[in-house]
């Protein structure tokens, strides 16, 4: 595995979110600042309870500079509103800001990032949790466990469970809303994503 220097020297830790926002883009903790067009900030009320973590932007992601605005995020919409999740109260984020991808022809394909990277940006990820103290966490894939939680984390095995991160707030895990587009069965697993939101809302209580 490529170790990379990480995060921690670009991330500030004095001020807010918008401090946060503001150097994000600055950040050359890794190599995947490179070749992506722009660091992908996340959004949403600082405030937030709920917080949702996703694993790094996509193609549209890294053009427009939101998260979730390609198809993960319209299917993200669709699952959020059928559990009563209003997009606008949470705070969504990534757990790798840059955009990891592979070159064909004109199109960019979405590569996973590797442990490096996301061992590398997880002080990011650290900060937002420190600014918005969320009541629980949505963890969204093996990527974002991967660094909220550990690599022996498996989501298959525990989605929909509550868990605790290691500084002790509350989370749930469920699978990544891309794993919902590209299913075989997309009824059953967009029912399925379903399900784990609204085990969250009941958590949040
Ligand atoms: N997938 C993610 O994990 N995050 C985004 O912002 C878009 C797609
Ligand atoms: Fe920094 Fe994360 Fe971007 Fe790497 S992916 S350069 S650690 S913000």
């Amino acid at each position: 595995m490529t170790t990379y220097a990480g995060a921690e020297e670009w991330v500030p830790h004095d001020g807010g979110m918008r401090k946060v926002r503001a150097t994000l883009g600055n950040c050359r903790g890794c190599d995947l600042w490179e070749d992506a067009e722009q660091a992908v900030p996340g959004e949403g009320p600082v405030r937030a309870r709920m917080m949702v973590v996703g694993e790094t932007p996509g193609d549209h992601e890294d053009k427009e500079g939101h998260v979730f605005v390609g198809p993960a995020g319209r299917l993200l919409d669709r699952a959020l509103a059928e559990a009563g999740i209003d997009r606008s109260e949470i705070y969504l984020t990534n757990a790798v800001k840059h955009f990891r991808f592979e070159r064909d022809g004109k199109r960019r394909i979405h590569k996973t990032p590797s442990a490096g990277h996301v061992t590398a940006c997880h002080p990011w990820l650290a900060r937002e949790l420190e600014i918005v103290k969320p009541a629980l966490v949505v963890i969204m894939g093996a990527v974002a466990a991967r660094s909220l939680i550990g690599p022996s984390f498996r989501v298959t095995q525990h989605r929909g469970e509550k868990v605790e991160l290691p500084d002790g707030t509350a989370a749930i895990a469920t699978v990544h809303p891309s794993a919902v587009v590209r299913s075989q069965d997309f009824t059953r697993d967009l029912g399925l994503f379903v399900d784990d939101l609204r085990a969250a809302v009941a958590l949040l209580g």
